[in-house]
């Protein structure tokens, strides 16, 4: 297939980017480097500098779009709404219209678990109340509603994949190593890693009293790698008129203590840390149930375990 990849040139996008350009499709990146690192495009892709908003010069004969390209951090959410509503609602608006414009009928879109904002139960099923806690859950969600709304009127085929929380890195056929490089980082293991390897002095936890066995958040890790693969076989499973979505997880929970514990494990090293308050819109757990992924599109996890998904990242960073 001919496809375009917005935001191929990000951590997640550029893995699925990669992935694509293996599995033989024509791929095209559209990134206007804000947060992304032109060389991570993969030497396989025609890579296009520009907005999202820009989109309609590119999309003429593709088949499909795979759109990344979007403002991710919580915290700058809360602080500037108006930047991620322009930004994922208004520039994803564009983009479908202009998809529309140019007959692309096909989209897989890059939702997140933070429209479910406070879960009542866990694991969360797609059919659980979202109720975003910040402006980045409730621009995500914004779009997800549009998407059903465009499959319904206008025939779109799309599929939102929502992430719960991504780490690892991808080591391509090539050999090419693609990872997360983000200027901002808020991450917890690449904040972790960046303490082991002496760039820091010690790692925040943010809150030690919430409502879980060690009284830290408690999160579902997913591989970068096993999460790309679910973008292929969203695009293929793509139906026109149907908005398909599907949360991506390992549907096991680990607190930020046993992360620490896992990445102190993993890099030999001592890593301090240091207890702050807690960080503002943080769910107490958040744990993903993928069982209708793995029922109706047959993914697998092959990297399920948060050791391994610390050792990649940990065994790419640059020394
Ligand atoms: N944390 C720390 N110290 C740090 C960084 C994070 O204690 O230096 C804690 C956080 O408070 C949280 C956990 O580690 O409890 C995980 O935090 P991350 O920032 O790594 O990930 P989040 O769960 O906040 O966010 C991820 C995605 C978001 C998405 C969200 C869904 O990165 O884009 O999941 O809720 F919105």
């Amino acid at each position: 297939m001919k496809l375009l990849v917005t935001g191929g040139a990000g951590y997640i996008g550029s893995v699925v980017a990669a992935q694509l350009v293996e599995a033989g499709h024509q791929v095209t990146v559209l990134d206007d480097l804000s947060t992304g690192h032109a060389d991570a495009v993969p030497s396989g892709a025609r890579f296009v500098e520009g907005s999202i908003t820009d989109a309609g010069g590119v999309l003429p004969g593709m088949d499909g779009v795979l759109h990344f390209a979007a403002k991710s951090l919580v915290g700058e959410s809360v602080e500037k709404p108006g930047l991620y509503w322009a930004n994922n609602l208004g520039g994803t608006l564009a983009l479908l219209d202009a998809m529309r414009t140019a007959e692309v009928g096909r989209i897989v879109f890059s939702s997140t678990a933070a429209t479910y904002g406070e879960p009542e139960r866990s694991p969360v099923l797609e059919t659980d109340p979202t109720r975003p806690t910040n402006p980045y859950g409730a621009s995500k969600l914004a779009v997800d509603t549009a998407l059903t709304t465009f499959a319904g009127l206008y025939g779109l085929a799309a599929v939102s994949l929502r992430y719960f929380n991504v780490g690892g890195a991808h080591t391509a056929e090539d050999g090419r190593v693609y990872r997360e490089r983000h200027t901002v980082e808020t991450h917890l293991i690449p904040n972790v890693l960046a303490v082991a390897l002496g760039g820091r002095d010690a790692v925040s936890v943010f809150g030690t009293d919430y409502p879980t066995p060690d009284g830290t958040c408690v999160r579902d890790y997913i591989h970068v790698a096993d999460l790309a693969r679910a973008h292929l076989l969203a695009m293929e499973a793509c139906s026109p008129g149907e908005h398909k979505i599907y949360n991506l997880g390992n549907g096991t929970g680990f607190s930020v203590q046993e992360v620490l514990s896992v990445c102190r494990e993993v890099t030999g090293h001592e890593i301090p840390a240091v207890v702050q308050e807690r960080r503002a819109g943080d769910p107490a757990v958040l744990v993903a149930s993928s069982e209708k992924i793995q029922r109706e599109l047959g993914w697998k996890p092959e990297h399920p375990s948060v050791r391994d998904i610390v050792a990649d990242a940990w065994d790419v960073l640059p020394r």
